[in-house]
């Protein structure tokens, strides 16, 4: 192969990888907002006749639709890659995996009970409130755990053939409701608010910080 095809090679190799992890690292930035959004809204005290119930509901609605579904299963798919070529530690490739079942079973269960709120059904808001922070930040912990190891190890071992088997697995024509283009009529006050509170936004917190 000459130089020249090698370095043909090369860049698609790095354009495979690049496109993967890029992606990967957008969404966090956006399920970032999304932290800071459920936090903030949870301070807010969740009460059934407070507009910023819908808005949860909302927020749960969507990262149970789509991150759940697209985002943290290319993540795994990346974690069982590097597991069979034992270029990533088992202990914190089963931890990633453990921790998207959570947030999956958490976002579920939580989005049950903000839509029981709604409905004025008797149940502890401070509970809710409080699972609500806690959902935040297990979700904020996977990605900061995520981008300290599986990132790295992944951009270190993978290869190209790796990094095109892990972009076939995704749904494919599934756009993001929220963030690509147009959005889901379902999310359009959600979007709003997300988008006015990246102008108040704490630069202290990593997730907030640029909103
Ligand atoms: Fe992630």
């Amino acid at each position: 192969m000459s130089p020249y095809q090698d370095q043909i090679e090369e860049n698609w190799e790095r354009d495979a990888m690049s496109k993967v992890i890029e992606k990967l690292q957008k969404e966090h930035f956006r399920l970032g907002r999304l932290v800071c959004l459920l936090n903030e809204q949870a301070n807010l005290r969740t009460d059934a006749t407070a507009p910023n119930i819908a808005l949860l509901v909302d927020a749960l609605c969507y990262l149970t639709r789509f991150p759940d579904v697209t985002h943290h299963m290319l993540e795994d798919r990346m974690v069982e890659k590097l597991l069979a070529k034992k270029a990533l530690s088992v202990e914190v490739g089963h931890e990633i995996e453990a921790q998207h079942l959570r947030l999956i079973r958490d976002g579920r269960d939580l989005l049950r009970d903000l839509e029981a709120a709604t409905r004025g059904e008797n149940m502890s808001q401070e509970l809710v409130d409080i699972r609500v922070r806690l959902y935040a930040e297990r979700l904020r912990h996977n990605m900061v755990i995520e981008e300290l190891t599986l990132f790295p190890a992944a951009e270190a071992s993978l290869n190209d053939e790796d990094w095109h088997a892990i972009e076939d697995i995704g749904p494919h024509g599934q756009s993001d409701p929220l963030f690509d283009g147009e959005v889901d009529e379902q999310f359009v006050q959600l979007y709003r608010v997300i988008n006015d509170e990246a102008t108040t936004a704490h630069a202290g917190a990593p997730f907030c910080a640029g909103l």
